[in-house]
């Protein structure tokens, strides 16, 4: 039975006089919802998760699953890990090594007290959603790492729990399995309809996988929306640099209309962007913009630009381009590099795509 999460201004810190690990942490994850933490390493990630699993108890704040409270340290409640009914995934392939996929899948079936004909029927529909059923009698020692984390899922979803955890379980892998397995991880997570709290560091896997995606920097939780907020919404520039918007360009906010406002930079060009809200006329601002929103073109309309240098990487193109008193990068898509080393260009740089914020 998937169940709804709640984490409710959730606080951890280490030691006293330490920064918090996680810093007044809330958001709820809906019954069958996916919900990736995605962050840099050290921003309170798998603190998070760790507390939800109830592995780490937190400073203060509170936990709830299906409604329950499972975690409020100042009211005295701290329910074991091993009666939260979780499931869990982890970085390291925790299988265990000396019995076959078949042991290791039926094992927390067995410790639940289930047998018989309720026991195979549990294991074989795991080992159908992970696509392993071929491998049951196989030792697990005998399988591929990405073979490994499947047999770790079917353990973890054989029990049915109200939640699933997972810490970065396809770091360990080779990049062409954890792209595989990244896709597989929603489609088999979505079947069963379980809800998923993700941890990750990498965009790529949060956007893939997630329903929404929570960005975390030291502690807090700056962001949760849809992968598509937060790719054309950032709320901050945080958010716009870690999500790839890597161009930043400084100016003073000249004026403003609506969502939109005009920046004035540093070669006396007025930049139209999105403002956030806490931007006045006069105010400086940074805009961050991302290289392959970055439009180029012989002639026409646009910024007068040069580019300063090139580098052709087979299926894109990445120029340093000289723009706006300042140098940006600029990212062309497809296997013809059109514009060489010296040349003027045309840069349209779509207000939609420019976010300014306040210079931090
Ligand atoms: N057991 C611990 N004791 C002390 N500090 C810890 C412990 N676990 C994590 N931390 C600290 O808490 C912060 C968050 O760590 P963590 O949650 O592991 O981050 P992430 O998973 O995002 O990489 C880091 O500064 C880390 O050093
Ligand atoms: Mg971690």
């Amino acid at each position: 039975m998937s169940s709804e999460l709640r984490v409710e201004n959730l606080r951890k810190t280490f030691s006293v006089g330490a920064k918090p690990a996680v810093d007044d942490v809330t958001f709820t994850i809906a019954a069958g919802e996916i919900v990736v933490l995605l962050g840099p390493s050290g921003c309170g990630k798998t603190t998070t998760l760790r507390c939800v699993a109830g592995l780490e108890h937190p400073t203060s704040g509170k936990i709830a699953i299906g409604g329950t409270v499972y975690t409020d340290p100042q009211a005295g409640v701290l329910v074991p890990p091993r009666n939260r009914n979780l499931g869990m995934v982890f970085q390291s392939y925790a299988v265990w090594p000396h019995m076959t996929v078949r042991q290791n899948v039926a094992y927390p079936l067995k410790a639940r007290g289930i047998g018989g004909a309720a026991l195979d029927k549990g294991v074989k529909e795991a080992l159908e959603l992970v696509e392993l059923a071929s491998y049951a009698d196989r030792p697990v020692t005998q399988l591929s790492g990405g073979q490994m984390q499947r047999v770790a899922l079917a353990r973890s979803m054989v029990y049915q729990p109200q939640i699933l955890l997972l810490d970065e379980p396809l770091s360990n892998l080779d990049a062409q399995l954890r792209l595989r397995l990244r896709d597989d991880l929603r489609r088999i997570i979505k079947r069963v309809g379980l809800t998923a709290l993700y941890v990750t560091h990498d965009q790529t896997e949060a956007v893939v996988l997630g329903d929404r995606i929570g960005v975390m920097r030291d502690g807090k939780l700056l962001q949760l929306d849809t992968p598509s907020e937060i790719y054309n919404r950032p709320a901050d520039l945080f958010v716009a640099g870690f999500t790839g918007a890597t161009n930043v360009v400084d100016g003073k906010v000249v004026s403003r209309d609506g969502d939109f406002g005009a920046i004035e930079v540093a070669s006396g060009e007025r930049l139209i962007a999105r403002m956030s809200t806490d931007l006045p006329i006069g105010a400086a601002a940074r805009v961050a913009l991302r290289p392959d929103n970055v439009g180029l073109a012989a002639d026409g309309d646009g910024f007068a630009g040069r580019i300063e240098s090139r580098h052709y990487q087979g299926t894109q193109t990445v120029y340093r381009l000289a723009v706006l008193g300042t140098t940006i990068e600029a990212l062309e898509v497809g296997s013809a590099a059109r514009y060489a080393e010296g040349s003027t260009v045309a840069v349209a740089i779509p207000p939609d795509v420019c976010w300014a914020y306040p210079i931090p």
